[in-house]
């Protein structure tokens, strides 16, 4: 929630928690995917570009597909115009999500290889690339964690400076990451993506 909704709900609560009352409301009888990309599209309306990073983050992380996201985007012109959905099309170039990608719109999940374990260091997290994507991983021993570099926040990739120690923070609002668990431990509430992950002939690979 933005520092202005925030701070109505502080001077006006009642008021307030009527609205959100009233949104929750309004979608009972939709689906989570189907609500996610209306909101999506409000946002997309009132050229909301905070709001359009993280309703699309959510709606992503509630299993709405890229394609999807741009089918609403597209079905919505009536309501959008080209302007609009040129606007939106633009902050998700800058976001550069590798699920837009043209070439990954209809890619199914696969296995890839991140890297060579044994050069992979011991309790000190790093930062790979691996085909089109950046992932952070944390060895200890023989356990492995693979996490997507993505903010979960507003999907910002997280660069390798963020690293402090086996604390992530997104220079963007600063949300704060534990990545021996992947859970956020300051400013949001949600955990890093998690990649599933095995080890082959010595290479780790992660699943995404
Ligand atoms: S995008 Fe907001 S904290 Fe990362």
């Amino acid at each position: 929630m933005s520092d202005a909704l925030n701070y109505l709900v502080k001077a006006r609560p009642e008021a307030m928690t009527a609205y959100f009352t009233f949104l929750k409301k309004a979608g009972d009888h939709l689906d989570t995917r189907t609500r996610d990309l209306i909101s999506v599209i409000t946002k997309v309306a009132v050229q909301t570009e905070g709001g359009f990073r993280q309703y699309l983050t959510r709606a992503l992380r509630n299993g709405a597909t890229p394609n999807e996201v741009i089918d609403a985007l597209l079905m919505a012109f009536p309501v959008l115009g080209l302007a609009k959905i040129v606007w939106a099309t633009e902050i998700l170039l800058d976001m550069d999500i590798p699920e837009f990608r043209p070439e990954n719109l209809d890619a199914e999940p696969a296995w890839h290889t991140v890297a060579a374990v044994e050069a992979i260091p011991d309790g000190r997290p790093e930062w790979y690339e691996a085909d089109g994507r950046h992932v952070f991983v944390y060895r200890t021993g023989e356990e492995l964690r693979v996490y997507d570099s993505r903010c979960p926040h507003q999907v910002t990739d997280i660069p390798h400076l963020a690293i402090d120690g086996v604390r992530l923070t997104c220079p963007k609002h600063e949300w704060a990451f534990d990545l021996d668990s992947g859970d956020c431990v300051a400013k949001g509430n949600r955990p890093l993506r998690r990649f599933e992950h095995k080890v082959e002939e010595g290479q780790l690979l992660a699943y995404w």
